[in-house]
């Protein structure tokens, strides 16, 4: 027995403002795959990860939204957690970095390294919105290219021409938030003296343990040397403020990767067999691993270590980079409709397709990976369902009719061999090499439906005296599906569940295959997977270019677009911008009362709760409801409107409904909404 490796794994933290998509996919699937492997094999293996919920574009996006940064961070957990879940990543721990305990660790890291001589304090000059009293990043600064006079180009380099250069050098520089000129402004910024630890990161970088693309490509930072890293923001910030300086910051990229100790801390405390110096302590044996996209090495590969050095943890063991997802072989576009979220793909697909596409397409290297969509059809349904799936639908209605047992294999040779091409299979997942894996279970697969053709149960059926043969072929069948089944339940974990049902098994564990199933009851046959067909592709694309549009009208202030219907009976009103439709606050509220209103013909009082506040509305809606018909109900309100004396007491608001003359029809939220949230 090999003994037990204790590993701990992580992907980048996914920043709190916007939603998960299929780029992001990659990463979070590949650490699924990875974990589930390795516990499979039976390591201890633990998965941890964090929402980034820190930094400028937070708090900007949260103001657009008209949210506080805690509401927009909270609000954005909720809806990472449903599409991880939805895709099946499994998390042993999903955390945020605006937590006590990264606010602990940051606080920790950063005192011990400002003792040890690697903090560093001085005065810089940036530029600054005079309007919204903000210090500008380059990103935030718009201007004419100095080079090749473009318009509307970002502050440090130009799309046209590709030339880079400072803001100060942009022609006529404008704040991107408020349009105002931006003045220079100097403030006093601390600065992590990275040189200090060239050494150290020269032979950290160069021991072998990184992937050879990403060593090289430090090798070329080294030579280009080392700069002190500026790690503090001026206030409005939303992040931690660095101790003993109030008004300055922890940038959002130094308490990041922090996070990670963060998240397995907060972990650690709530298990009895976790514990966070074993994992962190220096000296440490138990393996760390940080998955990341190719975009992000600089901070993972020199900060990050270094930073660790310096405060007296452990270090990773090695950094897994992937390259980034085109699909159909370009960026990922909102005009082609190829930005796909996970939610939008969750609508449409069945996420065990995506899993295994990726996973098919996947190396240990840092290459890009192109999800061609037409590849994508005829992969899924060549090999997940022509090949795996069939070997299990053409033997299993046999079975059933035997008695529903499992009989003793008639080929105990051909079982043993795909027992045995186990441990190449496991070589590759260990090393990242999944498309190898894959490509190995799905030979495997093409064997047993060759063998299948030709002992062909189907004709020993019509035979007499065949019967006991009929059971031994199709039991081995079965047997030889359930051993892929165990080599492919990292990458379709909703698969493999299905077939511990169908085959009435515990686990599908790794070792679990060297016994097979013999004498064994299994369950009727379900189909587990059905095909893609190419309209839900069209109608996948369809839907990611209306989110695309609808995402680009909340950008530009302009109301998102009416989606097709009957015909409107009613005008449409005057257009209004975006800062008069963000004025009007619309909250969810439960009718906790609801009395018609004597003498009115039309009105019925209504008693909201507003989370925690009450509100009497008089509403014009009696001739739709029975009163009690509406009591415990969620509706949306208007909740500044001001107040206004009717005839019958005070009316502080109003409720939304349609109408069109006839009916009237009160708006009701899907179920989870909460009274007192916001509407937007
Ligand atoms: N918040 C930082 C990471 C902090 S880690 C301490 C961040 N967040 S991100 O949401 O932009 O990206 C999260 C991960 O997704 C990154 O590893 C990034 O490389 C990856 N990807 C984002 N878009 C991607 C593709 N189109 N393709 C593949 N991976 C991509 O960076
Ligand atoms: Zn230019």
């Amino acid at each position: 027995m090999p003994t037990q490796r204790k590993i701990l794994v992580t992907s980048a933290l996914p920043y709190a403002n916007g939603p998960i998509h299929l780029g992001h996919l990659l990463e979070y699937i590949q650490t699924d795959i990875w974990t589930r492997f390795q516990n499979s094999i039976g390591n201890q293996c633990t998965y941890v990860c964090a929402d980034d919920a820190h930094g400028t574009a937070i708090m900007l996006r949260a103001e657009q939204e008209g949210i506080t940064a805690q509401q927009l961070i909270d609000r954005v957990r909720v809806e990472h957690h449903e599409d991880f879940k939805g895709f099946q990543i499994h998390f042993d721990n999903y955390h945020s970095t605006h937590s006590d305990e990264n606010r602990y660790f940051s606080e920790l890291i950063y005192t011990r390294l400002r003792d040890k001589g690697h903090i560093a304090t001085r005065e810089i000059e940036q530029m600054y919105d005079p309007e919204k009293g903000l210090f500008l990043a380059d990103r935030f600064i718009k201007g004419t290219c100095p080079k090749c006079g473009a318009e509307d180009q970002y502050g440090d380099n130009c799309e046209k021409c590709s030339a880079t250069y400072t803001p100060a050098e942009l022609i006529n520089p404008r704040s991107a938030i408020s349009g105002a000129t931006p003045v220079m402004k100097s403030s006093q910024h601390f600065f992590f003296k990275l040189p200090d630890f060239a050494d150290f990161l020269q032979s950290w970088t160069q021991d072998g343990r990184l992937q050879e693309q990403i060593a090289n490509k430090l090798k070329e930072w080294f030579e280009s040397g080392l700069q002190e890293w500026d790690i503090s923001r001026d206030a409005p910030y939303f992040g931690f403020e660095i101790p003993d300086a109030p008004g300055k910051y922890f940038y959002v990229w130094l308490d990041a990767p922090i996070g990670y100790l963060a998240s397995f801390k907060n972990l650690c405390d709530q298990r009895e067999d976790l514990n966070f110096d074993d994992y962190w302590a220096p000296g440490s044996d138990a393996e760390v691993y940080h998955f990341i996209g190719k975009d992000i090495v600089y901070f993972h590969a020199l900060f990050w270590p270094a930073m660790l050095e310096g405060a007296g943890f452990r270090t990773p063991n090695s950094i897994n980079c992937h390259g980034f997802v085109t699909v159909n072989g370009a960026k990922m576009s909102k005009s082609r409709g190829t930005f796909i979220k996970a939610r939008t793909y969750l609508d449409h697909l069945n996420p065990e397709y995506l899993r295994y596409y990726f996973a098919a397409k996947l190396t240990s290297r840092v290459d890009d990976l192109d999800l061609n969509l037409e590849d994508f059809v005829f992969r899924v349904n060549s090999d997940l369902v022509g090949k795996l799936v069939n070997i299990a639908s053409r033997c299993a209605g046999f079975v059933k009719k035997g008695g529903g047992v499992l009989a003793p294999m008639s080929d105990a040779a051909l079982y043993q061999r795909f027992v045995d091409a186990g441990d190449a299979i496991a070589a590759d997942y260990d090393r990242r090499e999944f498309g190898r894996a894959l490509r190995q279970i799905m030979e495997l697969a093409d064997e047993a439906n060759t063998w299948i053709n030709d002992q062909a149960p189907w004709v020993l059926a019509k035979q007499e005296g065949k019967d006991a043969e009929v059971q031994a072929v199709c039991s081995t069948g079965i047997n030889l599906f359930r051993v892929l089944m165990v080599y492919l339940a990292p990458v379709l974990p909703g698969m493999a569940g299905q077939t511990a049902e169908f085959l009435k098994i515990a686990t599908l564990d790794w070792n679990s295959r060297s016994q097979p199933l013999e004498n064994h009851a299994i369950e009727a046959f379900k189909p587990m997977m059905t095909r893609v067909e190419s309209s839900q592709i069209e109608a996948l694309l369809e839907a990611s270019r209306e989110d695309a549009e609808k995402e680009m009208a909340l950008k530009q202030g302009a109301v998102a677009p009416v989606a097709d219907g009957p015909l409107q009976k009613e005008p449409l009103a005057a257009e209004i911008s975006f800062d008069d439709f963000i004025k009007v606050d619309l909250r969810i509220a439960r009718i906790v009362k609801c009395e018609a209103v004597p003498k009115a013909n039309k009105l019925l009082k209504l008693t909201l709760d507003l989370g925690g506040e009450t509100r009497t509305v008089f509403s014009g809606i009696k001739s739709a409801y029975q009163p009690e018909d509406l009591e415990g109900k969620l509706t949306v309100m208007v909740a500044n409107l001001a107040p206004r004396q009717m005839k019958f007491g005070l009316s502080e608001g109003m409720v939304l409904a349609a109408g069109d003359g006839e009916g009237i029809y009160l708006l009701e939220p899907h179920s989870g909404a909460q009274p007192g949230m916001r509407v937007v």
